[in-house]
């Protein structure tokens, strides 16, 4: 069986971009992969956060997991930070990856530009993705496009430690949906959509409201031809659109065309917005149930404790094979 692992940050309400790019994966992938979801709280703080936020963000982050069908029978739910073998080895990946290649990456460049003083836990972000991800054996990590890249960096880092040490780690490849890898931002459909974005009418939190959802869809920018027809260059907003119905539904992007050919953007735009209402309501009716119940904790201790013991083996591992400490 294949080995999985996944990890999303708590740092705010998720939006749909994060649940038809990597969450929606995940669920399938349950069945028969031996998985393993994180809540990677330590990422999160590789820019400022206010530790009583946080804290909720990481329970309401695991109430969604839960609440959109990760199942604690098939998989194994943690918390970054509460198995302490991923800033061991975060350590020691950031001893063999350089100053430079961790410049490269696009996520750092975003995060840092414009910024009078970045913290250092941002450049080596990735050293730490990659501990995460090299700790379990994993083959495959179900991702979104914007991620393509670290995954590259963690084959790299893995190789180079085999090639230096020994051959201790499996060279993961990432798994990146054919539809909805990157869904664009409502308001700028050029841009990703982000948590992060400072105009809420960008971006659909996957806790919105129906009228919400409603009221954004319909606000969302289009262009002026009144055609729904996918072409990414010239119609971003619109073939935006389309991939968000098409991923909530399973209908093709072909037939979508088809059936609105003769229909103008508001019909389109109603549609859109009851595929993404359909798909999240169920969700967001689990994930208030979840929130305040104890189950949470004892899948949480569960998941950490099944972690770390995977974990922990690797680490020791690779310390061996770096000559730290004496067993
Ligand atoms: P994060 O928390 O930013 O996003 C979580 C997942 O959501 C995907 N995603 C999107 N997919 C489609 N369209 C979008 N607009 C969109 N926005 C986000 C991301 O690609 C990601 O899969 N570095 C990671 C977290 C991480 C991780 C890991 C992931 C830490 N360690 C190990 C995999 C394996 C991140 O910041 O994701």
């Amino acid at each position: 069986m294949k080995t999985i692992f996944s990890g999303i940050q708590p740092s705010g309400t998720l939006t749909l971009g994060n649940y038809l790019g990597a969450l929606r994966q995940f669920v399938e992938l349950q069945d028969n992969h031996e998985c393993y979801f994180c809540i990677v709280d330590e990422h999160a703080i590789t820019v400022p956060q206010d530790p009583k936020k946080l804290r909720q963000n990481i329970r309401s982050l695991a109430a969604l997991y839960l609440a959109t069908g990760i199942d604690p029978e098939k998989s194994v739910l943690f918390i970054q930070s509460e198995v302490p073998a991923h800033t061991q080895l975060g350590w020691m990946m950031q001893s063999i990856s350089y100053v430079g290649e961790l410049e490269r990456m696009t996520q750092f460049k975003d995060k840092s530009a414009e910024k009078k003083a970045v913290s250092s836990a941002l450049l080596t972000y990735p050293d730490l993705m990659v501990a995460d991800i090299l700790l379990y054996g994993t083959d495959l990590v179900p991702v979104g496009e914007d991620q393509k890249q670290h995954l590259e960096l963690t084959r790299d880092l893995a190789q180079r430690f085999n090639n230096k040490y020994n051959e201790i780690f499996t060279i993961p490849s990432a798994s990146i949906p054919k539809v909805g890898a990157r869904i664009m931002s409502l308001q700028e459909p050029t841009k990703k959509m982000s948590k992060s974005d400072e105009n809420v009418k960008g971006f659909i939190s996957m806790l919105d409201e129906p009228k919400k959802i409603e009221k954004k869809i319909k606000s969302a920018v289009t262009d002026s031809e009144g055609l729904v027809k996918f072409d990414k260059e010239n119609k971003p907003g619109v073939s935006n659109l389309l991939t968000i119905y098409s991923v909530c539904t399973g209908e093709s992007i072909a037939s979508l065309e088809t059936k609105y050919a003769n229909k103008g953007y508001g019909d389109f735009k109603q549609g859109v917005a009851d595929a993404v209402i359909n798909i999240l309501q169920p969700i967001q009716e689990k994930y208030y149930d979840l929130l305040e119940s104890s189950k949470l904790d004892d899948i949480l201790d569960e998941g950490a404790e099944k972690a770390a013991a995977k974990a922990n083996k690797m680490l020791a591992k690779a310390k061996k094979a770096m000559g730290l400490g004496r067993h």
